[in-house]
């Protein structure tokens, strides 16, 4: 292990990492456009430049390795006056339009020339021009705004294994585009909007939607497969604007797909069930006379999953099946990235609470309590959004003496069940999920559900409360410890944490 001293302090080091990375972990600003931590270091703008012992010139932080003894300043009017230089230099051809750019106020060409600045440019002659185009169906690209850091053809050929991105043309020309007929349309691909460290690169679904000071960021998962990858919420005035990956080394690293990403439609659809009808101390009331079966999504949480479970055993009920959403294979990419073919996200806490065996039967046992007259009441907790309720379902579930639904979107059963309860979306609550690894992580309300939607923990806990089985209604979180009582939502943390949970 080398030992180094940095800004006067003794630190011992790995002698493998390079430099920027030593000064990022321990804490010092050095400002940097290419180099991201999941991505090969390219050392092409020059910003990240610190004054090593065993040099007279500055040096590029992020790619000079470590020697042991060697002194590393990242502060001073030298480094300073370098910094500044390059900065001058990679703004000579950009434009001065951050008053319309989506990028303004997390961009750090805009951060580092607030603290570099010189107020005036040098430059008289007339800047260079390059495209503004479409580069795929979600990403267009303002070429006067690239800096050609490269960190989107690097992500393209690293991580997603697709090299759609390449620089054509040379010297001040040069910018990012795709080859000819063969736009960007990778499952990744709008990760290079999220690196792109200046506003060359846009996500089309958010482009000109919300000046991002005037948002609202909620740490949450996302809820579109077994994953379960860190996301950020971005909402303004209660509407979701944009989900972004927020990095966890454990689950999704830096990345998320486009599909988690853009699957936000129903949480403001125009479906959304909101017509609420009667109670659901009905289930209760019913449930005295009638034998009950129940369905489950693995789209619950572990907190309604846990209230399901309880409801179902203070009912007598008979049979209990699942609602599932499997497409296809897991998609796994050279950079390690996975997205799971179980399309929901809570499958793996069903599995330990209820076994995986009676998961992967799904609505079987309860469609044939239905048809034999075994049992004669169904209550339903889908809230998978947009899966079709089975056929078989539909027409034994209408056979039913006694009907209650839960769900998100409006579907056949709900439009003649006895008790309809409009339904919670993930970004609406707060809550667990269990990941593929046994992983369990927190979501949080990032915003108000339709005023006439129910969280499940409550109106769950209110039918078992009317029915003796519990003595009173908690929040979620105190639902979560009892639940799983070796964890609370403080130890999960933003996180999560792993757990011996089932993987298939
Ligand atoms: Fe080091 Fe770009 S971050 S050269």
């Amino acid at each position: 292990m080398p030992t180094i001293k940095l800004n006067g302090k003794d630190l011992e080091v790995d002698g493998k990492d390079k430099l920027l990375k030593i000064c990022l972990e321990q804490g010092a600003f050095v400002p940097h456009y290419c180099w991201h931590p999941g991505l090969q270091p390219a050392g092409n703008c020059r910003m990240c430049l610190v004054k090593v012992s065993n040099s007279k010139k500055l040096e590029v932080s992020c790619m000079y390795p470590v020697a042991d003894k060697m002194e590393v300043s990242t502060e001073g009017p030298e480094i300073d006056a370098g910094r500044k230089a390059v900065l001058e230099y990679l703004l000579i051809n950009h434009p001065l339009d951050c008053p319309i750019c989506d990028k303004a106020g997390e961009c750090d060409l805009q951060d580092y020339t607030y603290k570099y600045r010189q107020g005036v440019s040098r430059f008289d002659e007339d800047k260079n021009i390059r495209h503004t185009k479409d580069l795929g169906p979600n990403i267009r690209i303002w070429g006067n705004r690239c800096i050609v850091c490269t960190r989107c053809v690097r992500f393209c050929e690293e991580v997603a294994g697709t090299g759609e991105l390449c620089v054509i043309e040379r010297g001040d020309r040069s910018v990012v585009d795709v080859f000819p007929g063969i736009p960007i349309d990778n499952p990744l691909s709008l990760n290079v909007v999220d690196i792109c460290p200046v506003g060359a690169l846009i996500d089309k679904n958010f482009m000109y939607a919300a000046r991002v000071w005037f948002t609202k960021r909620t740490e949450s998962v996302c809820a579109s497969c077994a994953r379960g990858c860190n996301i950020d919420i971005t909402v303004l005035d209660n509407d979701i604007k944009r989900l972004q990956p927020r990095p966890n080394a454990e689950v999704n690293q830096y990345w998320m797909c486009d599909e988690g990403r853009l699957n936000t439609h129903y949480v403001g659809s125009e479906r959304r069930l909101t017509r609420s009808t009667g109670t659901s101390l009905e289930i209760a009331e019913t449930g005295r006379r009638l034998k009950f079966a129940g369905i489950l999504s693995t789209y619950a949480t572990i907190e309604e999953m846990h209230l399901f479970k309880k409801l179902m055993e203070a009912l007598q009920a008979g049979a209990v099946g699942f609602l599932t959403s499997v497409r296809g294979q897991a998609q796994k990419f050279p950079g390690g990235f996975v997205i799971e073919a179980d399309k929901t996200p809570n499958r793996a806490y069903a599995a330990q609470l209820f076994g995986e065996e009676a998961v992967a039967r799904g609505i079987a046992p309860v469609v044939g309590d239905l048809q034999s007259g075994a049992a004669q009441g169904l209550l339903l907790m889908n809230g998978i959004p947009d899966l079709p309720l089975p056929a078989d379902l539909v027409e034994a579930a209408r056979k039913a003496q006694f009907l209650a639904v839960c769900d998100i979107l409006q579907n056949p059963l709900a439009a003649v069940a006895h008790v309809v309860i409009p339904a919670t979306t993930w970004a609406e609550k707060d809550g667990t999920f269990m990941n593929i690894d046994g992983r369990v992580q927190r979501i949080h309300k990032a915003v108000e559900p339709p005023v006439t939607s129910r969280a499940e923990s409550q109106w769950l806990q209110e039918v078992l409360v009317a029915l003796g089985a519990r003595p009173a209604v908690v929040s979620a979180e105190g639902v979560f410890r009892e639940a799983l009582p070796e964890l609370t939502y403080s130890k999960i943390g933003s996180l999560g944490v792993k757990t011996n949970g089932h993987r298939r």
